[in-house]
């Protein structure tokens, strides 16, 4: 929120009714503890989208000024940015903003409105802010819509399995891969896309369900819940392989120079789905260390999956716990490499393969005449 925008509306007022964080200073002591200043902030975003856009807002961007929170961002940002103008007509319609207006348009800027009407001043003209379900709609009728109408449940994060009450043994995982994939096929047009995530510190694009679990056992419980309803399921967590036999009720305490702890094999979500007599289009994730392409080949197999996305992990490799990765995919029929990129523009290649593959595989046979 900019300054003026504060006038109008208070960042608490947005931040209940958006359940987000509102952010409204460029350096913010807080926010750069968070790792999350400006720069992280733009980096961080798909899309950019300025509603509503002043005449002053919209001046400044177009002459590169940088002196608040929004317009550093705008020059920051490397993504897609849209611009919904907002304010009186004759301000809309004087040279000067249609220079700026027109500016903004060379350097890549997407305008969305403004309407005609009848204005908060009272005038009648152009320049009423696009009503937000026309702003969102044209975003999105931008991006190719893949998976228009359907519905994917997703896995992501890690698993903690409980010792006692206050240990667990987990991994490394992010979640970053699993909540990327969410936010992508939201924009591909999904219909509903349900996360069901391990304990992570990521929070999830408006419109995404998540549905928050702990255990592997946990994990496997929700994903029955929804697979029945789903079209495409994606196991992008790191489900721990193993449990304690037993979690001890108190806090083990230590009594002896060693101690020997039980595990057992934890229940495979993804080949459990894969088994269903009515299974979605079943997508399954692997990290290797060595021998990437056989692994995966053999977990495609093995599992009867769709298609695997298998990448190194270990050492300098990328994978767990970083924010870009290198994926090498694979199905029965072939297989295609993604270099090294942000794990946000990796989700958008791999849903736009998947939603390939899913569409191949549902379409109607089609038989020679
Ligand atoms: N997976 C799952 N449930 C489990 C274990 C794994 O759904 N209990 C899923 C993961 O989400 C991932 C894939 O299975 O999509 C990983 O396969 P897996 O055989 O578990 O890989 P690794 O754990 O790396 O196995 P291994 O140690 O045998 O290589």
């Amino acid at each position: 929120m900019t300054r003026a925008a504060q006038e109008f509306i208070t960042p608490l007022t947005l931040q209940a009714l958006s359940g987000g964080t509102v952010q409204t200073e460029l350096f913010s002591a807080e926010q750069e503890a968070q790792a999350m200043g400006h720069i992280a902030l733009a980096r961080w975003a798909d899309i950019l989208l300025i509603a509503p856009a002043t005449a002053h807002v919209i001046a400044k961007l177009s002459h590169g000024l940088a002196d608040d929170l929004l317009s550093t961002l705008y020059l920051v940002a490397e993504c897609p940015v849209y611009i919904a103008p907002a304010m009186n007509q004759a301000m809309w319609h004087k040279t000067i903003t249609q220079e700026n207006i027109q500016r903004l348009q060379e350097n890549g800027v997407k305008i969305i409105g403004p309407e005609a009407g009848e204005q908060a001043c009272g005038d009648v003209g152009l320049g009423r802010m696009s009503e937000p379900e026309s702003i969102c709609a044209q975003i999105f009728s931008k991006a190719d819509p893949c998976l228009a109408g359907k519905h994917i449940l997703i896995t992501a994060g890690p698993t903690r399995e409980a010792i006692d009450p206050v240990r667990y043994i987990s991994n490394r995982s992010s979640g970053k891969m699993g909540y990327a994939l969410a936010n992508a096929a939201l924009l591909a047009g999904a219909k509903q896309v349900t996360l069901i995530s391990g304990p992570v510190n990521l929070s999830a694009a408006l419109g995404i369900q998540v549905h928050a679990v702990e255990s592997a056992a946990q994990m496997y419980t929700k994903v029955m819940e929804f697979v029945a309803q789903c079209d495409i399921f994606i196991a992008a967590a790191a489900v721990a392989d193993y449990t304690p036999q037993m979690t001890e009720a108190s806090k083990i305490k230590k009594l002896h120079a060693e101690t020997l702890l039980t595990l057992q094999k934890t229940q495979d979500i993804l080949a459990a789905v894969a088994n269903l007599p009515n299974r979605p289009f079943t997508v399954g994730f692997a990290a290797e260390t060595d021998d990437l392409e056989r692994y995966a080949l053999e977990k495609l197999h093995k599992k009867k999956l769709d298609l695997i996305a298998a990448n190194w992990v270990g050492q300098a490799q990328g994978g767990f716990d970083r924010d870009e990765n290198a994926l090498h995919v694979y199905w029965q029929t072939g297989s295609q490499s993604f270099a090294m990129m942000p794990k946000t523009e990796l989700a958008q290649h791999l849903i736009k393969l998947i939603a390939e593959k899913f569409n191949d595989a549902t379409a109607p046979q089609k038989y020679p005449t």
